[in-house]
């Protein structure tokens, strides 16, 4: 039994260290020079595998992604059917993730680039202050990621609203689900964050008529895929001034290419897809317990419907 590392841009060593302090003598094969006998592979651990590889270990008993999302797991045309996929659900992604989310919340809702901008003009200048309970949040996804962003900032006083497939009971957040939902939720939402899973359903959801049904001033915060947002709506949309800004860590190609206008847009802000990492520390320990259920014939924790997606 051995684990596949199938990483590529990750550092096997340090990962190799931290999960052997969880289990000393698992036997981890880095790919694509360390894999030995393709047999012995029981568990594989990866990270945007290319694609056909994974239908190479005949003895494939789980296949662990080393974040939360799937989608880079699932369009593999090749992957091997019944194997279980697995999302990670782990406990420094969800605070890197609510700290992202909170402070990106906060920058829209006290004017921090128009701040800037009036700084680098030399310009001295106050913004209208607005109280946080007329700021009203809503969060696409009410996951793992985006309850937890959602209970945050509940904290703040901002009214909080959260979209999701199936209706929740979550308190002090506001439930909205379906179609019908999803407009109601975007006519009362002053900043949007979406942390949705990409799948079939969710592609270019934030689109001209989505993003058009938010308030005029409303601010996106996208943390989740870059997939979600049809670029050029968006522009077109902040263009016209209907969008007052947003906020980009996800895109269509990572690294966005050097000539994409969301560069130099003036009303977005972008980060390189760094709002929340896997770290070894953090996560070994949850890996290693879904190792050590797939040996043990145990389900994996945040195991996936593939048919669904996520
Ligand atoms: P999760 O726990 O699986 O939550 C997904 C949420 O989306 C659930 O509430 C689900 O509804 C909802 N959903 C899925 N499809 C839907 C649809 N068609 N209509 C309405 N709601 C739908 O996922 P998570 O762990 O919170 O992670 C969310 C995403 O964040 C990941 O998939 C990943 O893409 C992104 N992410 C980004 C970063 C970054 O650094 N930028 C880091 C980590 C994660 P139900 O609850 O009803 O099933
Ligand atoms: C990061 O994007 C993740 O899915 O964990």
């Amino acid at each position: 039994m051995a684990l596949l590392f199938l990483c590529d841009g990750e550092d096997a060593d340090v990962w190799s260290a931290a999960l052997r302090a969880e289990i000393d003598d698992l036997d981890i094969r880095v790919w694509p020079v360390g894999v030995g006998d393709p047999h012995d592979i029981d568990v594989a651990l990866t990270w945007q595998p290319p694609r056909g590889v994974l239908a190479s270990f005949p003895n494939l008993k789980a296949i662990l992604s080393l974040g939360a999302g799937v989608e880079h797991i699932l369009r593999d045309p090749e992957l091997p059917p019944g194997v279980p996929v697995v999302r990670l659900i782990d406990p420094g992604l969800k605070s890197g993730m609510v700290e992202f989310v909170t402070m990106e919340v906060l920058a829209h809702h006290r004017r921090v680039s128009e701040y800037r901008a009036q700084q680098a003009a030399g310009e001295w200048r106050l913004l209208r202050q607005t109280l946080s309970r007329d700021r009203r949040v809503g969060i696409l996804g009410m996951g793992h990621l985006g309850t937890a962003c959602g209970e945050v900032l509940g904290r703040f006083g901002f009214p909080v609203a959260g979209w999701s497939r199936s209706e929740k009971d979550i308190p002090g957040i506001e439930s909205f689900s379906g179609e019908d939902g999803l407009f109601a939720l975007l006519e009362r939402t002053d900043v949007l964050v979406c942390l949705l899973p990409l799948t079939p359903e969710t592609e270019d959801i934030l689109d001209a008529t989505t993003l058009g049904a938010l308030p005029p001033g409303a601010a996106l915060i996208n943390a989740a895929r870059g997939m979600h947002v049809v670029d050029d709506d968006l522009i077109n949309l902040l263009d016209s001034r209907h969008l007052s800004g947003a906020t980009l860590d996800v895109y269509r190609e990572e690294p966005l290419p050097p000539h994409h206008p969301f560069w130099t847009h003036p009303k977005i802000v972008m980060y390189p897809h760094a709002a929340a990492w896997t770290l070894p520390e953090s996560a070994s320990p949850v890996i290693a317990d879904n190792i050590r259920r797939t040996r043990t014939g145990q389900k994996c924790i945040g195991q996936v419907d593939t048919r669904r997606g996520y």
